[in-house]
């Protein structure tokens, strides 16, 4: 007969676990993640249960099975490596009228555990008719399936009751479509409309469903500060038209990305707004290119500077000297066109001419490129090698580092 499928409100009620090794430390997660209060019996336990009882998530008593151990549990999960007790667990639960689980053998067990995944809002469950002749990889292949679907939008899930609105400014990451978050691609798979930045990953655009609206804010005319009242506006307008309304934008949404003026100006208007971290190129840049930003011994610390404005421009708000006077590693961003002037403030306040200098541009896309200098012959280097926005600056001496790594790289792939 097909199994029932079934989904458990577990809050504060007590679930028994009956053994502490690799199946123990997949289910007890899943199972706290549904607010279940867990008790654990098992002599012996994986490092990461042991930490969840040692911060009070779960007790544990540190024995073998007892009868009576599954008095007032709602559920019970037998997952020793040991098919005598998890027989005799599952006996006792089965008097006592409490739905078992066992790990070591389906035919024998009354309830099967589906492999379940999340996108969003909802919670997909994918159980094989037949789990003793099934293959557990084919359910778990078709939850991925299904869980990848909604994700990128090619399954739709923004239909029916709740409908959502409002705006979700979403860091994209630094280009690589991979690099942004699951929650950013759950909420660009359910936009009306998607307003997208010039650095956005926009390859992901292409998965969108044909009737979504794409507005290309890098398009907008007007000077910078006109551009952003308009894309302020146009977020705001479609929202309020019951729109669900996408902000891509490159990188962390909240890193020199403005993101915090479109909160701003959503909420000033009455529009629900939420914001999706995202992953900034200041950090993942670098280690696209290698580029550790700390490392122990050699940088205990990380700036993250916009020059946007060069060192000088009454605009500037940079402490230069106390940057020239650190041993720290500068993460430069709108840095390209200005370096010279850049290297010279470095040196003028106390940087070394020899300090180690990384220009990484197109961080984490195909067309991606490396140089590595000096930050007296910086200026000259991106000169004769063309190197063009957007580009990533590293300064210090962890440039060395990525120098040994991909030499060393160059060793293994060999
Ligand atoms: C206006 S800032 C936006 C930063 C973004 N919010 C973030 O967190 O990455 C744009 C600058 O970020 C840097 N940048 C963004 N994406 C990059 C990439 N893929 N490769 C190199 N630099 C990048 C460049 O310095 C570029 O001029």
């Amino acid at each position: 007969m097909d199994p029932y499928l079934l989904g458990l409100r577990l809050g504060g009620r007590r679930v028994v676990v009956v053994g502490g090794g690799g199946v123990a430390s997949r289910r007890v997660p899943v199972l706290l993640d549904a607010g279940a209060e867990v008790l654990l019996v098992s002599p012996k336990v994986a490092a990461s249960l042991e930490d969840l009882a040692a911060v009070g998530r779960i007790r544990w008593e540190a024995r073998g099975y007892r009868p009576g151990d599954c008095a007032g549990a709602w559920l019970v999960c037998a997952c020793t490596d040991d098919p005598q007790v998890n027989a005799a667990v599952a006996t006792a639960a089965e008097a006592q009228r409490t739905w078992c689980v066992r790990a070591d053998d389906a035919g024998a067990s009354d309830a099967w555990t589906p492999a379940s995944g999340r996108a969003g809002d909802v919670r997909v469950g994918v159980l094989s008719v037949d789990p003793k002749h099934g293959d557990p990889r084919h359910s778990a292949a078709i939850r991925d399936a299904v869980v990848a679907g909604l994700r990128s939008g090619q399954l739709s899930a923004r239909h029916g009751r709740g409908h959502r609105g409002g705006v979700a400014i979403i860091g994209g990451g630094p280009g690589d479509p991979g690099l942004i978050t699951v929650r950013g691609r759950q909420l660009l798979a359910e936009a009306d409309v998607v307003l997208t930045d010039r650095l956005a990953p926009r390859s992901l655009l292409d998965e969108l469903r044909d009737d979504v609206e794409i507005i290309d804010a890098g398009k907008i005319p007007y000077g910078r500060a006109m551009a952003q009242e308009h894309i302020n506006a146009a977020l705001i307008s479609h929202a309020q038209a019951g729109r669900f309304v996408a902000r891509l934008k490159g990188g962390d949404p909240f890193v020199f990305g403005r993101g915090a003026e479109e909160v701003l100006a959503c909420l000033r208007a009455g529009v629900p707004v939420t914001v999706v971290p995202g992953v900034t190129s200041a950090v993942a840049v670098p280690a696209s290119a290698w580029v550790p930003v700390t490392h122990r011994g050699v940088a205990q610390e990380f700036h993250v500077v916009s020059v946007h404005v060069p060192p000088g421009d009454e605009r500037s708000t940079v402490n230069w000297a106390l940057l020239g006077g650190s041993s720290g590693t500068l993460v430069l961003l709108m840095a390209v066109e200005r370096i010279g002037a850049v290297a010279d403030e470095l040196l003028r306040y106390g940087r070394s001419p020899d300090t180690p200098v990384s220009v990484i541009a197109d961080g984490t896309l195909p067309t991606q490129r490396t140089i590595n200098s000096t930050l007296e012959d910086v200026e000259s280097l991106v000169a004769e090698e063309g190197i063009r926005p957007p580009a990533i600056v590293v300064v210090g001496d962890v440039v060395s580092v990525a120098v040994e790594i991909t030499e060393l790289m160059r060793d293994v792939t060999a």
